[in-house]
């Protein structure tokens, strides 16, 4: 589903490569973290994945597609098979919940009736059913998170890149977040995430790529953040006797209550919609480049669409793995 072959990524004006070498390969379905400290290379992996960089020797496989041949016209065809989320929200600060999911399906000419039932159902999967009305400053740093979850997924993507998507929140909106994730990738969606928070990767034990100065030095199927999560827990056991037994009651106790920190996510997963639009890409009632064009730097930004993503003789180079 992404491949890189000894992908080695240099930016103009500085001499050392951002990735090295890189051999990578993740499966359809997989929860894949990418770790290492600032400047390893993790965001760089993601733009290449976006093909929002190109590598500098190498190649980049995703879904099919070579990233290095495909033409300039085909790629904002081929990003609609992903969705992004960034550590800084980026919603449309003057539109609704509502219509900043909405918009990623207009710029891509999903019809009016598609997006009335979209929405709502993705709204309902990130847990903010009945909020669509409100403006993103109304909402707290975790809900305008699941507002770009629900924008980046409200299309189906079969790949979900996340760049440090807990990076402004706290540790219980973040394990909201990672619950939400999960259940994404649940749904069928590979997910590649990024993060420096080791708490979080040491708790979903899913497969964790390290990169250090733009090589990869670990690949573990079920892995921790780092060196420390390997470390066996050295917490001192209970003493024996009473103050045993008062610590494995306490124990039995934690773990039969509720989490009441944990960010509730709903219990019932809806599905978000199929990714076979409900109506032809081509129908009528679809949002004009009038109505979008006043977004098209924004939408671009995003990677839902380019300058080159205008014409009439689009072709889609959807799925093909
Ligand atoms: N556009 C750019 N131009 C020049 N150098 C860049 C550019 N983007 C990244 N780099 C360099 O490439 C290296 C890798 O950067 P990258 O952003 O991929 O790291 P990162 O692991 O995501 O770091 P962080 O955890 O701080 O987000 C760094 O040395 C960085 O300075
Ligand atoms: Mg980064």
């Amino acid at each position: 589903m992404i491949r890189f072959d000894t992908v080695t990524k240099k930016y103009p004006g500085n001499p050392r490569p951002a990735l090295n070498g890189v051999d990578l390969e993740v499966q359809r379905g997989e929860f894949v973290f990418l770790v290492g400290a600032s400047g390893s290379g993790k965001s760089s992996c993601l733009q290449l994945i976006l093909k929002e960089q190109g590598p500098t020797r190498g190649t980049v496989h995703v879904l099919g597609h070579d990233l290095v041949s495909i033409s300039n016209r085909k790629v904002p065809y081929f990003r609609r098979n992903l969705g992004v989320v960034f550590q800084d929200f980026r919603l449309l600060t003057t539109k609704t919940v509502f219509q900043n999911v909405a918009f990623s399906l207009q710029v891509i000419g999903k019809s009016r009736g598609f997006v009335q039932e979209a929405v709502p159902d993705v709204l309902k999967l990130v847990g903010l059913d009945g909020k669509g009305g409100r403006m993103p400053h109304e909402l707290s740093g975790g809900e305008q998170q699941r507002v770009a979850i629900a924008r980046a997924v409200v299309n189906k993507p079969q790949i979900l890149l996340a760049d440090e998507p807990t990076g402004n929140l706290d540790p219980a909106t973040s394990a909201g977040i990672m619950q939400l994730l999960e259940r994404i990738n649940g749904n069928g969606t590979t997910v590649v995430m990024a993060t420096h928070e080791a708490a979080i990767v040491d708790r979903m034990r899913r497969r964790v790529v390290e990169l250090v100065d733009g090589r990869v030095v670990r690949d573990e199927t079920k892995g921790g953040y780092g060196d420390t999560a390997s470390i066996i827990d050295i917490t001192p056991l209970p003493e024996r006797g009473e103050q045993a037994e008062k610590a494995k009651a306490e124990a039995e106790e934690a773990a039969s209550t509720p989490d009441t920190h944990s960010v509730a996510v709903p219990v019932t997963v809806e599905s978000v919609p199929d990714a076979a639009p409900a109506v032809p890409e081509d129908a009528d009632d679809t949002a004009t480049d009038a109505d979008t064009s006043e977004h098209l730097s924004l939408a671009e930004r995003l990677g839902l669409r380019s300058n080159s993503d205008r014409g009439d003789d689009e072709q889609n180079v959807g799925p093909t793995t």
